[in-house]
């Protein structure tokens, strides 16, 4: 069911974008966050379908387009989203930048988790907000929060806005009830906002179980939830995803602000693609978990044989391994030995918060098992041959 795609040669990001981004074309890449694998055929189907009807005029997101992103979220998270909380952004990064703009004011400050997906970061300063951040506790590659330091912060520099990566990107956590409770209780009690990207929440590994924030208790006063299928289905493209916002003035106040920027809706192929990937697609969903949980499993075992010093931390949701090389690499010499010893294109660690990350590179594994194969041949051979 799952077919791979070679890539090259099509204007992709990941495989076409190395020179700019890394500055060399002959890297294996495994960095920006899509799969390497064709979208669902009832995806393509329904695209088709649409453009032999040969016009592409102004379009009317259909009735049903809504209606299957409630189904899902009710079916699969037990969240029962409400259709007249639903808003549409071309994408989750750009819903996360106006928020700040709608929910604080310049200089507010503003807490994350680090290491964290980095627009985040980027979001915080580019707005001229203050970024404060709590990073997670490790433990041998399994991460934690930081209650106390999160609290102690979120008082010391009166912070309004707590944004949230649930399942996290980059250390894999999917957070548990516990967790998300006590993150949410410390938010009230200190009147912090939250904004949840739950952009993550369908790709769940093994028995974890992805719990959206919004179902956790009262906190609809101070809570919107981003999320998408474009992450889930391998439509970033499309440029198509939710905003959830379950109370009325915070409601009021982004239709206002969306008012002003001109953006209520997207293209039309992004609501074909999303809605009928809801409505058809967890088969094909199915087949790419399964995939990732292989690939996992994979890279978990040839590393623990072969670099045994290398931390991989335990991947419970994302398709984004996070691996700790400090024992075989000197941090700041990370970037520049995986790209020209190993020939591959990462994540790298310093991207997620700062040089004290910059033992550790995030992995995309949502691609073939030959690539995931040989990019860890490629690893293994540069740490080597240096060893030597
Ligand atoms: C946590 C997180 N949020 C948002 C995005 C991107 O969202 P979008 O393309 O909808 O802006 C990503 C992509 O990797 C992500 O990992």
């Amino acid at each position: 069911m799952l077919k791979y795609v070679e890539r090259k040669q099509t204007d992709s990001t990941k495989w076409d974008g190395l020179e700019s981004m890394f500055g060399a074309e002959d890297l294996m890449p495994l960095w920006v966050a899509d799969m390497d694998f064709k979208v669902a055929d009832c995806v393509i189907e329904r695209l088709k379908e649409y453009l032999e009807l040969g016009v592409l005029g102004y379009y009317k997101e259909s009735e049903g387009y809504k209606q299957a992103f409630i189904n899902w979220e009710e079916t699969y998270h037990n969240y029962k989203v409400k259709k007249e909380w639903i808003r549409y952004s071309p994408g989750v990064v750009p819903a996360i930048n106006w928020f700040i703009q709608l929910l604080t004011e310049k200089n507010d400050s503003i807490i994350v988790l680090t290491p964290v997906y980095y627009p985040f970061l980027d979001a915080v300063k580019n707005n001229g907000r203050n970024l404060i951040e709590s990073d997670l506790i490790n433990e041998e590659g399994k991460y934690t929060i930081d209650f106390k330091d999160f609290e102690s912060k979120i008082i010391e520099n009166n912070v309004k806005l707590f944004i949230l990566c649930s399942p996290h990107n980059p250390v894999g956590r999917v957070w548990k009830k516990d967790e998300l409770k006590n993150l949410l209780s410390i938010c009230k009690k200190h009147s912090v906002k939250v904004v949840s990207d739950e952009i993550h929440q369908d790709i769940i590994i093994g028995k974890n179980n992805h719990i959206p924030a919004a179902t956790l208790g009262d906190y609809d006063s101070m809570l919107v939830t981003l999320t998408a299928g474009t992450k889930t289905f391998n439509l970033a493209s499309c440029k198509n995803s939710f905003v959830i916002i379950p109370d009325p003035q915070i409601r009021k106040a982004f239709d206002n602000f969306v008012q002003c920027i001109r953006i209520p809706s997207g293209n039309t192929f992004g609501y074909i693609a999303v809605q009928s990937a809801y409505e058809e697609g967890r088969p094909w969903l199915e087949a790419v978990l399964h995939q990732i949980e292989e690939n996992y499993l994979y890279i978990q075992e040839k590393l623990h044989k072969e670099l045994p010093l290398a931390e991989v931390s335990p991947l419970e949701g994302t398709y984004l391994l996070w691996i700790n090389l400090g024992k075989y690499i000197k941090g700041d010499e990370t970037e520049i030995f995986i790209k020209e010893k190993c020939k591959l294109a990462l994540d790298f660690g310093a991207w997620f918060g700062g040089k004290r990350f910059n033992n550790y590179v995030r992995i995309n594994i949502a691609t073939s098992k030959e690539n995931v194969i040989k990019a860890v041949e490629q690893l293994i051979q540069g740490i080597k041959d240096t060893d030597r």
